[in-house]
């Protein structure tokens, strides 16, 4: 029996879990995700064993999925995913902690990145988990750690948000976009959030100044130009983000699907980061990073009342293609969270 992290459990190894599965690559969900029992994972030295209380779904989970764009296939599999299960986020109960693990023991309340977080258990490295913040359900904590540590990179990080900056987020409403907006309130700036038109009373409750429906306006439109733009949208070209910004503006790409099958987004983003040493404006991108450091930090926004994660919905696991495909239709407001409770 195979166990999520891809190897043959051993013989007498009887202790079974909950877990997906996905064997191929493949666009549509429902064709490549399906629900299994498979052996439960063991903790190793330098590893910690989490009950998975619950997990999320995000565009990187479509990625994983599909194995595109091709780009992802030296690290996710050339021909076939190397691991059989594409869930990243967590939010569960230490079960054990494999030799050389400190901070943490078993009962302890936990979030954050593990591979095959689509199942019953994972194993996390210790550097990748923190404590849940105490006021989240499981199923919200697990909406927060790849699209919150992404949007903190985006905004503090690459952004260099700060008091009384304009700043212009587009893909507002989405999983990352709403930690983004929110970040960039908190840091006391005025924020530009756009998105479509059902989700601006959204977005304008999250603490967004300013909305801007793109289906009847363009931000290029009229006079005002922006410190620091966040294009999570990524459907623009690098020439209308860079018209967007003030002559010594920061431009932070972080999101992209539209160059095609080989590159995503990737192609704009590489001709940003080749022009920005000749020009004033700073223009960057970044693949994030996932770090307890800044799980930590995300949860002290989060206690503060700062910071909170918007679930528009909680699918269970063996649902897990029914969310994927909800993501993919366009219509989510914030994240999409998978419960395990019952498992
Ligand atoms: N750099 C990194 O390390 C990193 C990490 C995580 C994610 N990402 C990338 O960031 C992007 C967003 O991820 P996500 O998880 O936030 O996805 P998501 O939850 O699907 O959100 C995407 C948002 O974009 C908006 N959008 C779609 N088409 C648009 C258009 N034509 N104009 C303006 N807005 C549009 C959508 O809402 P409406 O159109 O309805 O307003 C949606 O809210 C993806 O490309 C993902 O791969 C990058």
């Amino acid at each position: 029996m195979r166990n999520t992290s891809g190897s043959i459990a051993t013989t007498g190894e009887t202790e079974t879990m909950a877990a997906v599965v996905q064997e191929r690559y493949g666009t549509e969900p429902e064709a490549v995700l399906r629900t299994a029992r498979l052996a439960r994972p063991r903790v190793g030295p330098g590893q910690v064993l989490v009950r998975v209380c619950a997990s999320s779904v995000d565009r990187g989970t479509w990625h994983m999925m599909a194995g595109l764009p091709y780009a992802v296939r030296p690290v996710s599999g050339m021909r076939r995913p190397k691991l059989p299960n594409p869930g990243r986020n967590v939010a569960g109960v230490v079960e054990a902690v494999g030799p050389g693990v400190t901070g943490f023991a078993p009962g302890d309340e936990v979030y954050g990145t593990a591979p095959a977080a689509f199942a019953a258990y994972a194993v996390a490295r210790p550097d990748r988990i923190a404590p849940k913040p105490a006021g989240l359900t499981f199923e919200q904590a697990a909406t927060v750690p790849v699209s919150a540590l992404t949007a903190l990179q985006a905004v503090r990080d690459k952004g260099r948000v700060r008091e009384g900056r304009q700043v212009l987020i587009t893909g507002a409403a989405g999983g990352v976009g709403t930690f983004t907006v929110q970040l960039a309130h908190a840091f006391g700036a005025q924020v530009t959030a756009v998105a479509s038109t059902p989700k601006l009373d959204f977005v304008r409750a999250l603490g967004a100044d300013r909305v801007i429906d793109y289906t009847r306006e363009d931000f290029l439109a009229g006079p005002r130009r922006y410190d620091t733009v966040i294009d999570i949208a990524g459907n623009r070209s690098l020439r209308d983000l860079r018209r967007a910004l003030t002559p010594r503006g920061t431009l932070v790409i972080t999101g992209g699907e539209t160059d095609g099958p080989w590159l995503g987004g990737t192609d704009r983003q590489l001709r940003a980061q080749l022009l920005s040493p000749f020009t004033p404006q700073h223009l960057g991108t970044f693949i994030s990073s996932e770090h307890a450091d800044g799980l930590r930090d995300l949860t002290s926004l989060i206690d503060a009342g700062t910071l909170s994660p918007a679930v528009d919905h909680v699918y269970p696991l063996t649902e897990t293609a029914a969310a994927v495909r909800h993501l993919l239709d366009g219509r989510v407001m914030g994240k999409l969270a998978l419960t395990l409770t019952g498992d």
